[in-house]
């Protein structure tokens, strides 16, 4: 069934580039990764696309925040993408709660969302905590309760070898009574309470928000790490689907997804994604690290023993992460990093890794000190940024009311 609203035509003729569209939170201090990972995609693609950035603080808000943080973690991202070299010139920068139309767009995608959907997402699990395994936790619960009767049980004292067995089995069948009688369901329902009275329906609609910030602007290409691949796969699912019911409505977006740079991994841990919010200081890199501070978390990185460097994500994780990152920031091939370090240790390399992150960070660093005297400028580009994308923000707001049918 096609309707005969207008597809955005206008804007595919008005320019060659591909409109590329990406967000990000701003939800605490910046790391490496997320710089690596899409940052200096962003500003790398700058020339040779249209492009819209946005600070997602809506999405911030699906956990809770200090609002006080969560404005000064604004202007701190702002400031960063500023002195990463996103051009004002070349590219529009805002805030997504300054355009209204994210949140209606939202509202009429989620009339288009399957809850079943929503529930697949990996994000969304282990945000919420809901990725337990309940089977495994229910006979844990039930373990422990036992573990703790039996403990607690007095047995009499002179019991005789068949009594004793007698006593065991008596004792075994009130246990099982008393484990189930409901007591590990009561446990484990105020588990799913606690993990859900946690995540919010926010929480749980974060992809949807998200499908709407990428169609509202006609996305064609949407350059994010590999955490975020399933999240604009369901907006091609969500774009597709209301496609077909109304007519075509929304461009379908594509995630682009670098394969150096899309996952980088915790120091620490390097079988886990570098985050902000891992307890362990020296598992991140942050943007605004010190010289000093950066060469003690690449001398403390975690690799293997065998002295090899080799790039083998299975076997060397720890080594194939610092080649990646050094190879995202040198834009050298990683298979050429391979036989430049052939007979180095690992000592020497991840110092040298070290040099090259504060190289990078150096005149980003320099930029951000200039932007901390300078807020005004900052605000006054973001204003810019939110007014500049508005007509695009309303014209496919008022093309997807118009073909779901709303208003008269
Ligand atoms: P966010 O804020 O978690 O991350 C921003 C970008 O950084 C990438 N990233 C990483 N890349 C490689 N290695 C890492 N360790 C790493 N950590 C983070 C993410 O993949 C992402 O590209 N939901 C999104 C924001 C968003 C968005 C959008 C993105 C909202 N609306 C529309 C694209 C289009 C998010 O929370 O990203």
């Amino acid at each position: 069934m096609f309707t005969n609203v207008p597809f955005p035509a206008i804007f595919i003729a008005m320019s060659n580039k591909k409109r590329v569209f990406s967000g990000i939170q701003p939800s605490g201090d910046l790391h490496i990764g997320n710089y690596l990972g899409a940052i200096v995609n962003w500003v790398r693609g700058q020339d040779a696309h249209d492009n819209i950035f946005c600070i997602v603080d809506l999405h911030a808000i699906t956990v809770p925040q200090d609002p006080n943080k969560l404005k000064a973690n604004t202007m701190e991202l702002a400031k960063v993408l500023l002195a990463s070299g996103i051009d004002p010139k070349k590219s529009t920068l805002f805030v997504q709660s300054e355009r209204p139309e994210h949140s209606e767009m939202a509202w009429i995608l989620n009339c288009f969302t399957r809850m079943g959907e929503l529930k697949k997402m990996i994000q969304y699990k282990q945000k919420s905590g809901l990725d337990v395994n309940l089977h495994v936790l229910r006979q844990f619960v039930q373990e422990k309760i036992r573990e703790e009767l039996v403990k607690n049980y007095k047995l009499p004292s002179q019991e005789g070898p068949f009594d004793g067995l007698k006593m065991e089995l008596t004792i075994q069948k009130q246990l099982d009574q008393i484990v189930n009688k409901g007591l590990v369901d009561d446990i484990l329902d105020g588990v799913i309470d606690k993990l859900e009275g946690v995540s919010t329906v926010g929480l749980f609609d974060y992809p949807v928000l998200m499908a709407g910030d990428i169609l509202l602007y006609d996305t064609e290409e949407v350059p994010v790490g590999e955490d975020q691949k399933q999240h604009v796969e369901i907006a091609r699912d969500i774009a597709q689907r209301l496609n077909k019911r109304v007519g075509k409505v929304v461009v379908v977006p594509q995630p682009v997804i670098k394969k150096e740079g899309a996952r980088i991994m915790s120091l620490t841990d390097p079988t886990k994604k570098m985050s902000k919010s891992d307890q362990n200081e020296n598992s991140y890199v942050l943007l605004r690290d010190d010289a000093e501070t950066i060469r003690k978390k690449f001398a403390r990185a975690v690799t293997d023993s065998d002295n090899k460097i080799k790039f083998d994500k299975e076997k060397k994780p720890g080594i194939s992460n610092l080649l990646n990152i050094m190879s995202v920031c040198t834009e050298i091939p990683i298979s050429d990093l391979e036989k430049k370090y052939a007979s180095s240790n690992y000592g020497q390399f991840k110092a040298d890794v070290a040099e090259c992150v504060i190289e990078m960070l150096k005149p980003i660093q320099a930029k951000l000190a200039e932007y901390d005297k300078n807020e005004d400028k900052v605000r006054k580009i973001l204003a810019d940024g939110a007014e500049a994308v508005a007509p695009r923000a309303k014209d496919t707001l008022s093309r997807v009311k118009k073909a779901v049918g709303l208003g008269l």
